[in-house]
C-alpha cells in the first residue's frame, strides 16, 4: 500500500511542479511519517463498510479530515460525495484525484481483526457488507495525499481537487449515483479540471508493484435487451407459426461472429454475451415471443459503435429473414464508457512511476473486460 500511496503523491507532485526534486523528497518523507495513520484509517473503513449512496459515516470522516486541513469542502455531491479543493501558492493546472467510497453486498469471511460484521438492506434483502473491492484503501490513501499536499500548499503549482465519490459499484435500484452523477453535478468544473487520476488496488498485483496501461484499459459496457416477436402455434404444427425460439437460436449464433469476424482482435478485445433467454412455458406450444438480455464489452469507442451497429443489423435481418420482428434496446439499463487512459499523459507520468517504485516494478498490464465508472470523468478530462 505504501508504494501505491507514494505513487499517487509523486504523480501529483511532478505534474504540478515539474520534477522538483526537493519537493518530491519532502513528499516521500511525509508519506513515511503518516503511513501508520493511513493504515489505521483503512482498517477503520474496512470494519465499517457502507453500500453505494449510503456512505454517510465514511463521508463524514473524510469531510471532517479535509476541513481540519483547511481545504475547501463540499459535501452531499451526488448524494454522499465529498469534494475538496486545495489551491496551491503558485499558478498551475487543476488536477483531480479520485477515490471511491462504497462497499459491496458481500459477507466478509476473512480472519483479520478488522473484518466487517456490518449488515444492511439491499434490494429488499438483508445482506452482509464488505469492502471487497479495496475502496477502503482508496479513501485512506487519498486522505493521506490530502494531508501531505495541504502541508506544502505554498509550494504547490496549481490546484488539487480531491474527489471522494459514492456508488462506484452501481447505485441501488431506481437511484442515480457514482461518477456519472458526480459529473452531472459539475465536479469537473469550477474550477475546470485539466487532468484526472485514479488508482485501484488489487490482490493479484504483488506489493510494491504498479501496473498501468495506456489507451483502452477497462471495458466500456452496454447491456442489451432483445425481443423477438413471431406467431404462436401448436408445437405439432410449426408451419403455422413464426417460431421466435428458432429465430433466437440463429441470432445467438450469428452474434458470435461479430467478435470473431468483425473485430480487429490484434488491436483490442471485445465481448458479446447473451446471459439470459426467456420464451414459452410448455413443451408443445411455440410461443409468441422470446426475450434475451446480454452484455457488450469493448475497449475503444470505435469498437463500441461498430459492435452495436453489427448487433442491430444481425438481429433485425435475422428476424426479418424468418418473418419475425425484433426490438433492440442498447443500452437497456446501464452504460459505462471505456476507461481510456490518454496515451500522451500516461507516457508523461511513467518516469514518476518508475522513480517511485523502481523501473522493474512498473509493469504494463493487460486490458480488463470489467468496467470502472472512472470512465465518466475521462469524458471531461484526460
Ligand atoms: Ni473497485
Amino acid at each position: 500500500m505504501k508504494k501505491i500511496f507514494l505513487y499517487a503523491l509523486v504523480v501529483i507532485s511532478t505534474t504540478a511542479s515539474a520534477q522538483n526534486d526537493a519537493l518530491k523528497n519532502k513528499v516521500n518523507q511525509s508519506a513515511d511519517k503518516i503511513e501508520s495513520k493511513v493504515i489505521a484509517w483503512r482498517r477503520d473503513f474496512h470494519e465499517h463498510p457502507e453500500l453505494g449512496n449510503n456512505e454517510f459515516r465514511t463521508a463524514g470522516i473524510i469531510a471532517k479530515h479535509l476541513q481540519l486541513l483547511g481545504i475547501e469542502v463540499k459535501t452531499g455531491v451526488a448524494k454522499t460525495g465529498v469534494v475538496g479543493i486545495l489551491r496551491g501558492g503558485k499558478p498551475g493546472p487543476v488536477i483531480a484525484l479520485r477515490a471511491d467510497m462504497d462497499g459491496l453486498p458481500v459477507i466478509e469471511r476473512t480472519p483479520v481483526p478488522f473484518a466487517s460484521k456490518v449488515k444492511a438492506q439491499y434490494n429488499g434483502q438483508e445482506v452482509g457488507v464488505m469492502h471487497a473491492c479495496g475502496h477502503d484503501s482508496h479513501v485512506a490513501i487519498l486522505m493521506g495525499v490530502a494531508e501531505i499536499l495541504s502541508s506544502m500548499k505554498n509550494d504547490l503549482a496549481g490546484t488539487v481537487k480531491f474527489i471522494f465519490q459514492p456508488a462506484e459499484e452501481g447505485a441501488p435500484l431506481g437511484e442515480e449515483g457514482g461518477a456519472e452523477l458526480m459529473v452531472k453535478e459539475g465536479v469537473m468544473e469550477n474550477p475546470h479540471v485539466d487532468a484526472v487520476f485514479g488508482l485501484h488496488i488489487n490482490s493479484q498485483t504483488e506489493v510494491g508493484k504498479i501496473t498501468y496501461r495506456p489507451g483502452g484499459t477497462m471495458a466500456g459496457v452496454n447491456d442489451m435487451k432483445i425481443t423477438i416477436k413471431g406467431r404462436s402455434a401448436h408445437g405439432a404444427y410449426p408451419w403455422s407459426s413464426i417460431d421466435p425460439i428458432v429465430v433466437s437460436a440463429q441470432i445467438i449464433n450469428n452474434l458470435q461472429t461479430i467478435v470473431s469476424r468483425n473485430l480487429n482482435v490484434t488491436e483490442n478485445a471485445g465481448v458479446v454475451t447473451i446471459g439470459s433467454i426467456h420464451g414459452g412455458n410448455r413443451s408443445n406450444i411455440i410461443p409468441e415471443q422470446v426475450e434475451m438480455m446480454g452484455t457488450i464489452r469493448t475497449l475503444s469507442a470505435e469498437d463500441e459503435k461498430m459492435i452495436i451497429e453489427r448487433i442491430k443489423v444481425i438481429v433485425t435481418k435475422t428476424a426479418e429473414a424468418n418473418g419475425a420482428t425484433a426490438e433492440i434496446k442498447i443500452p437497456y439499463t446501464s452504460h459505462y464508457p471505456v476507461t481510456f487512459n490518454d496515451v500522451a499523459l500516461t507516457e508523461k507520468m511513467l518516469p514518476s512511476l518508475r522513480k517511485t517504485a523502481g523501473t522493474e516494478n512498473v509493469l504494463l498490464k493487460a486490458a480488463v473486460t470489467g468496467a470502472e465508472d472512472f470512465s465518466f470523468y475521462q469524458q471531461k478530462a484526460p
